[in-house]
């Protein structure tokens, strides 16, 4: 099963992540996670990337793109996985159908998590990451309308979006995900 999920910041992509790679044996690639990695290991990629995420900004394209491309190449990747935070802007989208396509394969289900602003700032606000501060989150916000809602229409043009209403327990809104990923399981 090979799985993007989008929400906006704090939706609780990395949360229902874990219940969904636990599930359906996928692997889980959170671009976000990948990052912050690499700027605790003071890679040369993790100390440019870490100025952008301060700021609540993308990280530039061809970065990511190169992150993913490498990481879609291991082993683990072959039985399925969950793209958490990816792809992010139209021109992402398009990488990640082009190197699909160069492997034969195709994405099975796009979902989107949906959650209002208020309660995305009052649960990152209660959460204390480094780019958890109001102004960060705000900027982060932007990002996210300006350049990642596009993709929901990307999507939806090609008949893989699915929408999960993301307000409730952890457990209500997993069993919503499950509702929508159970057919495509094998
Ligand atoms: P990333 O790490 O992807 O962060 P994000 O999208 O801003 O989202 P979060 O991880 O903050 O939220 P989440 O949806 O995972 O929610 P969570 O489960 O943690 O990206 C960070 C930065 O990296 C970006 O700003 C950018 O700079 C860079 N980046 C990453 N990918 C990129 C890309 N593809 N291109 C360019 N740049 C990229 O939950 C949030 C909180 O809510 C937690 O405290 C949780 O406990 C709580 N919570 C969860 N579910 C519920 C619930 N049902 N009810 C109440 N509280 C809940
Ligand atoms: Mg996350």
């Amino acid at each position: 099963m090979r799985i993007v999920f989008i929400g906006p910041p704090g939706a609780g992509k990395g949360t229902q992540a874990e219940r969904i790679i636990e599930k359906y044996r996928i692997a889980h690639l959170s671009t976000g996670d990948m990052l912050r990695a690499a700027r605790d290991a003071k890679t040369p990629v993790g100390v440019e990337a870490e100025t952008y995420m301060a700021a609540g900004e993308l990280v530039p394209d061809a970065i990511i793109i190169a992150i993913i491309a490498e990481r879609l190449e291991q082993p683990d990747c072959q039985y399925g996985y969950l793209l958490d935070g990816f792809p992010r802007t139209l021109p992402q989208a398009e990488a990640l159908d082009a190197m699909l396509a160069a492997k034969g394969t195709a994405l099975d289900v796009v979902l989107e998590l949906n959650v209002p602003e208020e309660e995305l700032f009052q649960r990152l606000a209660g959460r204390g990451r480094a780019d958890d501060q109001p102004d960060v989150i705000r900027q982060r916000l932007v990002a996210y309308r300006e350049q990642t809602e596009p993709l929901l229409q990307y999507y939806r043009q090609q008949g893989l979006l699915k929408s999960v209403d993301g307000i409730g327990t952890v457990e209500e809104i997993f069993h919503r995900v499950e509702a929508v990923l159970d057919p495509y399981a094998c």
